[in-house]
């Protein structure tokens, strides 16, 4: 192939399988029960193994994690327990040199309370020009002591706190997140000298939090919470999706651009679905995560429209689509695949509790079927990495890993478990350090404890275990991962009916089938079918909660 054939390839990025890494539970080298970054590289050889294109790390920056991470005191740093610079360039050297790409985690739309601006304005008097790079303003009330408005956190309770002096400043999540304003120019020069620094160290690209709320537009009289709720979203809603948030990615656009090849991005933006295509379009952040997989239940028909109403979706932004079937903000889907009503109150209703977004959170339950949850995990996962478009997997799903729902009270970190306050468990449960061996101190994680408790049955999940078990996760994983890339095919598929509803099937151009029995009755499968792949070996039927990849001649 010469050297013009190579540039007529799709970008990476349109087809990638990006694997997240939560940095401080997925190894740790250095024994204080925090993951760290040579952590991560002394496990390159398995992310090769595993078969994905990208590793995408969320934040690994200095932090005093009162959320995970995504409260960042330094953005072109590495938080000392975790490593140094140096490190991180040995990691991004040592994906690059097996021919994996990075991505990152961006978070824009607030700082750490640590970080030095924050610290600055809260030393600084109300108006000063430190204070206008946050969104302060005067309390209510005769002396100042109420909030400015009766506004949310996303993590419960108000979006507002008090500052000695009485002033009071907005903060969407947890209270050590202080909101930006991004009308200050320093705030956007700012974030283009981030993005240029981790792009100069090599990142191929950007994840960007929360990349709907940037811009808001603070003119008083503010309005109430639920005049808020009533207002269309219509790009010009003061909070929420304004149409003035791409002048900023527009901006970062020239930046991503001016590197060859172009650095990537893909948005966290939880907005109206004909909204998304603003964000992945290529004047934009290029691609935009989607969450309804993982917001549907095991079932053919949400599959079938989610899959539909996005690749539609993508058409329209000449973006491909995204798949997420878990991250670290929800409850791992073998454990939602085996809850009788996940994520549901008792009328059957997506449960939100005290304002928190997160649909999915809140640990597990009695009734857990865990192996059936694990099968129909598998079988989904297939389904997903027959797709067009890009797959993003989050660490620990290819071990099968549940939810871990008996973490101490004591012991749990996230702010929506306190927020709440401890009616929504949180999403400390996703988050617990990967068992890399069945026994030893943190089952191989390191040489010591890990930050959050790991249950006993950890150990049957654990790596070691499963590579030298041919029927393990593990392997379906780094099989269907070998496949996918020899199969891989032109961004489309055509829907072949099978005349039951619990069984989907797709082809591909090049005739790679998928085919996924929802159900539980057996579905008969066709002779002439070359079978590539599928969950529980060669088989003339198909199984319930299954999935087979094949290719057929005509
Ligand atoms: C979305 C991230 O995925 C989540 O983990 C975080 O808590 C919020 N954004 C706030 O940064």
């Amino acid at each position: 192939m010469g050297p013009d054939a190579t540039a007529e390839l799709p970008p990476w990025w349109r087809q990638a399988v990006v694997y997240q890494i939560y940095p401080r539970s997925f190894a740790d080298a250095n024994g204080d029960g925090l993951g760290d970054i040579p952590g991560i590289i002394s496990r390159a050889d398995y992310l090769l193994a595993l078969g994905i294109d990208a590793v995408w790390l969320s934040p690994f920056y200095p932090s005093a994690l009162a959320d995970g991470g995504y409260d960042v005191a330094d953005y072109r740093d590495v938080d000392p327990r975790l490593g140094t610079l140096a490190d991180f360039d040995a990691l991004v050297e040592a994906l690059h040199s097996r021919g994996m790409r990075i991505v990152v985690d961006i978070v824009p739309n607030h700082t750490s309370d640590l970080h030095p601006w924050f610290q600055e304005a809260l030393a600084a008097a109300p108006g000063s020009p430190a204070r206008d790079r946050y969104i302060f303003r005067e309390g209510t009330g005769p002396d100042g002591s109420e909030p400015p408005t009766d506004w949310h956190s996303m993590f419960g309770g108000s979006a507002w706190e008090r500052v000695p002096g009485g002033q009071w400043y907005l903060h969407n999540f947890a209270i050590e997140q202080p909101d930006l304003d991004w009308s200050s120019e320093e705030v956007r020069d700012d974030f283009v000298r981030t993005l240029r620094f981790w792009s100069d160290r090599g990142v191929d690209g950007f994840r960007i939090d929360v990349a709907h709320m940037l811009t808001k537009d603070m003119t008083e009289p503010l309005l109430s919470r639920h005049e808020l709720a009533e207002l269309p979203r219509d790009g010009q809603h003061p909070m929420i999706d304004r149409d003035d948030v791409h002048e900023v990615y527009a901006e970062w656009r020239n930046v991503f651009d001016s590197y060859d090849p172009p650095r990537t991005a893909v948005a966290e933006a939880w907005v109206d679905k004909e909204r998304v295509p603003l964000y992945a379009s290529a004047e934009s952040l290029g691609q935009a995560f989607n969450f309804d997989l993982l917001q549907a239940d095991f079932d053919a028909a949400q599959f079938r429209t989610v899959v539909q109403d996005n690749l539609d979706l993508a058409a329209t932004s000449g973006s491909s689509s995204t798949w997420v079937l878990s991250n670290h903000d929800v409850v791992r889907h073998a454990t939602r695949y085996g809850l009788p009503h996940p994520g549901r109150d008792a009328e059957g209703n997506p449960a939100r509790k005290h304002g928190v977004d997160w649909v999915l959170s809140g640990g597990t339950d009695p009734e857990l079927d865990r192996e059936g949850g694990e099968r129909r995990a598998r079988a989904a996962t297939l389904f997903m990495l027959g797709l067009p478009g890009s797959s993003y997997l989050y660490q620990g799903e290819e071990l099968g890993l549940h939810e871990v729902a008996e973490i101490p009270d004591a012991d749990r970190q996230d702010p929506t478990f306190f927020r709440s306050p401890g009616v929504d468990k949180g999403r400390d449960g996703c988050r617990v350090p990967l068992p890399w061996s069945p026994d030893g101190p943190s089952f191989g994680f390191g040489d010591d404890g890990s930050h959050l408790p790991q249950p006993p049955w950890f150990a049957a999940h654990a790596v070691s275990g499963q590579e030298s078990d041919p029927g393990s996760t593990l392997r379906l994983y780094q099989r269907g991962l070998e496949l996918r890339g020899i199969l891989q095919t032109d961004e489309s598929l055509e829907w072949v009916e099978t005349g039951r509803a619990d069984v989907l099937h797709f082809r591909r151009p090049n005739g790679w089938n998928v085919m996924t029995n929802f159900g539980t009755e057996p579905y008969p499968l066709m002779v002439d079918e070359a079978l590539l792949f599928s969950v529980g070996g060669p088989q003339h039927d198909l199984p319930g909660a299954t999935t087979v990849w094949f290719t057929r001649e005509s």
